[in-house]
């Protein structure tokens, strides 16, 4: 893994590059992302370009042998462009344009924008494509940034509707499909319909989901536009994209698809304060951030791009964006660093190179303060690059991941769009399934559901609520366990309740009808006792079922929670974290995964020939009281004993 930083040299003075080029090397960094909010420097008026100051700060890293990854300005389009052009403004779903005067303010349906973005994307790659320096390009930043995804403009409208033709060819099959004689909703034309904003109650439900389908291939065309310009001139490059986290608002393995290494942004602590983690959680994890928050998301980056991926931009140190930002626990930094490791990143880049003292972001930390002083986060870089070459003698085979978690972007916008309880959130389903499995010391895979499953030992799909003819016949050849969560099977295509109920197509593999479902509001629970005697409570979700199949678990009123036929399992509620976990490592039992039961602030990850181990506690943990396996082991770095915000690593 090569470390890196992002840095802007157009905020800089240029006396200053050639030493800042210089400190990156000596601090071990050398991959650099630039330019990907420099416009308004490139091109001060239409037409009128300034390369020489970037042509500079190119070859000072150049020269210090540092390698650059180039961004496409198009986050950051400058005043003349919106001037001129208005209209290319996304309008937010209230009607209110989104103004020029901070950055993403542009809607990925403006063809004319589109136009300027390939315009503006050749002319850079096309200058910079061959040079030496160049090993890869970003395209755009972060798409979806600060909620810019979801577009109501008359440009979104007018796709909007070609897109549909597309999908529907005739407005009847439209009309059928989303049920539209509900209402009196139906449509004479693909031109009468309009985005589902601002209606009276909810639109239909049918008509959002298609909606949210179509606002996801906005942003894989724009992204693919990028990309073959890029191609074009820029052989041999890698292309990639910095994702964010727990951001859901396209579908990234489909963007993935056009990528050559998937990136991501990573900021566990302002994560844990602006994401649905509970207050104790938030305390607990204040100055280190949840243990599985950057593991989730690596491991499901990975899953985009064909294996490939990295982190683009590393939290340094305090942020300035969450509702409360601390600094890390000192060593967190590193811990992050060699988390990412871990799990396969082949780089690890901070954001940002040194903080800067104007503008939105001069709370956010650098690797260097304002006064161009090292802060912490550059002396625990410096630490990483150390380790990362103590651990490079030691690697030898390649791992494999051993139970895949289905992770389904159109089954978020359903769930969004038909939430049905207030607490049903998908992605958190998906995320408390991912804690269980890791806190069994599980390697985790996040695939999307049309991946190869077929060398998986045990499959986790927390919920998939359509099940598509191919995704059914794939899953019938497969003899593991399998567990599907509740809502599966629960929906057409089309959004609508399947005529034999759900679990619809799975019926075919499991003997059981889901008759009434019921979400639960925070004090209304069922309670239980597991089967390895552990208590539980259901909360947010839960269903009653007409069942065949064999009866794992049950509450105490004798609703069913776990049904089994064969290797398929189905859950009927939303697990309690215990139960699940003891329910996977049940099923675990038919499988040679190697289960290890880790306090709730330790987790480790196997890797090539190593295990490696970081603790996320306040607390020293000693390993030899976890697994006596792992007694005696052979360290390569730190010991037994690890302390508060430290990991250790060791021969498996
Ligand atoms: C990211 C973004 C960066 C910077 C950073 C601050 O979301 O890509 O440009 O704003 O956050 O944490």
């Amino acid at each position: 893994m090569k470390l890196g930083c992002c840095y802007y040299p157009e905020h800089w003075p240029e006396q200053e590059w050639a030493q800042n080029a210089a400190h990156m090397h000596a601090m071990g960094l050398s991959t650099i992302r630039i330019g990907e909010f420099a416009w308004s420097r490139i091109e001060s008026k239409q037409g009128t370009y300034d390369w020489a100051w970037l042509d500079r700060a190119i070859e000072s890293l150049a020269k210090e042998g540092l390698h650059i990854i180039l961004g496409t300005p198009t986050a950051t389009p400058p005043k003349w462009l919106v001037d001129a052009m208005p209209d290319m403004i996304a309008i937010d779903a209230n009607g209110r344009p989104r103004k020029f005067g901070s950055r993403r303010h542009y809607c990925f349906s403006h063809m004319g924008y589109r136009k300027e973005c390939e315009r503006i994307t050749s002319e850079m790659a096309k200058r910079y494509g061959k040079h030496e320096a160049v090993i890869a390009w970003q395209t755009d930043n972060e798409y979806g940034c600060h909620d810019t995804v979801l577009s109501y403009s008359n440009a979104a409208r007018d796709a909007f509707q070609i897109w549909l033709k597309n999908k529907y060819s005739d407005i009847e099959s439209l009309n059928s499909a989303w049920g539209n004689v509900f209402w009196s909703m139906e449509y004479q034309s693909f031109t009468a319909i309009d985005l589902p904003n601002l209606t009276v109650t909810e639109a239909n439900p049918a008509h959002r989901l298609d909606y949210r389908r179509f606002a996801s291939d906005e942003v894989i065309s724009f992204n693919q536009l990028q990309v073959d310009i890029i191609r074009q001139h820029s052989p041999q490059r890698d292309i990639t994209h910095n994702f964010m986290g727990f951001y859901t608002d396209f579908d990234h393995h489909k963007l993935g698809q056009d990528l050559d290494i998937a990136t991501w942004d990573s900021y566990p602590l302002g994560f844990l304060e602006t994401y649905p983690f509970s207050e104790e959680e938030r305390n607990q994890y204040a100055r280190q951030g949840h243990p599985d928050i950057a593991a989730f998301h690596h491991d499901l980056y990975r899953g985009c791009s064909n294996g490939r991926w990295g982190v683009m931009e590393q939290q340094p140190g305090p942020v300035n964006w969450a509702k409360h930002n601390p600094a890390p626990l000192d060593g967190m930094v590193r811990l992050w660093t060699l988390e990412a490791m871990a799990h396969g990143a082949e780089f690890c880049s901070y954001f940002r190179w040194r903080q800067v003292p104007f503008a939105q972001e001069q709370m956010h930390a650098g690797l260097l303060r304002v006064d161009g002083e090292e802060a912490q986060g550059a002396i625990e870089a410096r630490q990483a690059a150390q380790d990362i070459e103590s651990i490079k003698a030691q690697q030898i085979t390649d791992d494999s991941s051993n139970v895949a978690l289905i992770f389904d972007y159109e089954a978020q916008w359903l769930f969004e769009t038909q939430p049905q309880g207030a607490s049903f959130q998908y992605i958190w389903l998906v995320f408390e399934h991912y804690t269980a499995l890791r806190k069994l010391g599980l390697n985790v895979d996040i695939v999307p559901k049309d991946a190869d499953l077929s060398s998986y030992a045990m499959i986790i799909i927390p919920s998939l609520p359509i099940i598509d003819d191919d995704f059914l016949a794939k899953i019938k050849t497969l003899t593991v366990p399998i567990l599907f969560g509740p809502r599966s099977g629960s929906k057409t295509k089309d959004f609508a309740i399947p005529d034999n109920l759900a679990p619809g197509p799975l019926q075919e593999l499991i003997d059981l009808k889901v008759i009434r479902v019921e979400s639960l509001r925070d004090g209304l629970h069922y309670f239980g006792t597991s089967s390895n005697s552990d208590d539980f409570r259901i909360d947010h979700w839960m269903e009653s079922i007409e069942c065949s199949a064999e009866i794992i678990e049950k509450c105490s009123n004798d609703n069913a929670i776990l049904c089994r036929n064969g290797n398929i399992h189905y859950l009927t509620a939303w697990p309690y974290p215990m139960l699940l976990q003891n329910i996977i490592s049940n099923m675990a039992k038919d499988t040679d995964l190697a289960i290890v039961e880790l306090p709730d602030t330790l987790r480790i990850r196997r890797k090539d020939n190593l295990i490696y181990a970081f603790n996320y506690g306040l607390k020293d943990i000693d390993l030899s009281d976890i697994d006596d396996r792992w007694d005696d082991r052979d360290y390569i770095i730190g010991s037994e004993d690890i302390k508060a915000a430290d990991f250790s690593i060791f021969k498996a």
